[in-house]
């Protein structure tokens, strides 16, 4: 393949993205590439840093260190170019609300540097895509939050942008609201790549080809929502806990064949910690695991099968240290 097909093909793209607020370090190390068309799910906890990351995608705010790439260009030095091509909708958006959503449109393509006529061509059009045809005379002030929601995706497609960057776009709405939300970022999937972020699992599944789990500033699994919940939902889980030098168990009971998986969940008291292992579902390692700890003269305190929903494992992910299986 061409060079410059590949460089194409990738259109978000950061590497080792880390941003202090101060001396706190709000995201390390973030890596990601999205393909063209792709729909990404940004996945986290409040305050796991995914508005931090969008933030420096579109140019708002510079990283610390590392960097990141919109269609090849750096969003840092060729910042103007990499606009151009992003289309945001911020977790707060900054609506007028004494103007019309149309003026509104109006005054965000004059702006952004639109000529007249076609500012003209596009705010039906995206009108008519964000389905704000009964409201486009309304004052955006006397809007519900759904709708202001749909102003904001409209400004923000309005330039006809390749990359479009909604942080929790469904946020805060009604259900009714939600589900045409989601279809209508569904549909903004065919001709934008996208990333989203949210913390709510099920529209991941709904909307997502691939998901990446941030918390604490870091990225803990990149995944299609599907291997996720199978790498999740199709493991079987074994919880122990056993006195015993953690870096000689978690290594011993890795080589037991069957064993996809050993993470430390904490410690309990000095010396004794629990652990987490994985196999597919369907096997039983109990015995196995059993025996090779006591042949080691480590002790166990606790051995017990644990079976996981989504949601547990994505809390899981993003509450214990050692658990970053799969990446
Ligand atoms: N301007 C700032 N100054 C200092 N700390 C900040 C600032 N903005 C964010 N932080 C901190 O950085 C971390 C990441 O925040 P960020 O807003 O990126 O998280 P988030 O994943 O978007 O969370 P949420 O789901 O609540 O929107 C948090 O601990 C937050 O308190
Ligand atoms: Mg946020």
């Amino acid at each position: 393949m061409p060079k410059g097909a590949w460089v194409v093909s990738v259109m978000i793209e950061t590497k080792g993205l880390t941003k202090y607020y101060g001396d706190f370090p709000a995201i390390t190390d973030v890596t990601f590439q999205v393909e063209k068309g792709e729909i990404l799910g940004f996945l986290g906890p409040n305050g796991a840093g995914k508005t931090t990351t969008m933030k420096i995608l579109t140019g708002f705010m510079p990283p610390t260190s590392g960097s990141a790439a919109i269609a090849g260009y750096d969003v840092v030095t060729n910042s103007l170019e990499a606009r151009r091509r992003i289309g945001y909708l911020p977790e707060t958006v900054p609506l007028y609300t004494d103007m019309t959503v149309e003026d509104y449109l109006e005054f965000m393509g004059t702006i952004r540097g639109m000529n007249k006529k076609r500012i003209r061509q596009r705010i039906p059009e995206v009108i008519e895509i964000c389905r704000l045809g009964e409201y486009q005379g309304t004052l955006i002030g006397k809007l519900s939050k759904g709708f202001r929601q749909r102003t904001g995706i409209a400004q923000a497609i309005l330039h006809e942008p390749e990359v479009l960057i909604l942080d929790e776009p469904t946020i805060g709405i009604d259900p009714i609201q939600v589900v045409e939300t989601r279809q209508l970022i569904k549909g903004l999937g065919k001709e934008h790549t996208l990333i989203i972020s949210t913390h709510i699992l099920p529209e991941v599944s709904m909307l997502c080809q691939r998901v990446i789990i941030i918390h604490e500033g870091q990225v803990i699994a990149v995944d299609s929502p599907e291997n996720l919940a199978q790498r999740l939902q199709g493991t079987e889980r074994i919880i122990i806990e056993v006195r015993g030098p953690s870096r000689d168990i978690i290594a011993t009971l890795r080589n037991v064949p069957g064993v996809q998986n050993v993470g430390r969940i904490a410690t309990i008291t000095d010396g004794v910690n629990s652990y987490a292992i994985d196999s597919k579902r369907g096997t039983d390692l109990r015995e196995k695991i059993a025996t090779t700890i006591v042949q080691k003269s480590w002790g166990l305190l606790r051995l017990e099968t644990e079976s996981m929903t989504l949601e547990e494992i994505f809390l899981k992910l993003t509450t214990s240290e050692d658990l970053k299986g799969g990446q």
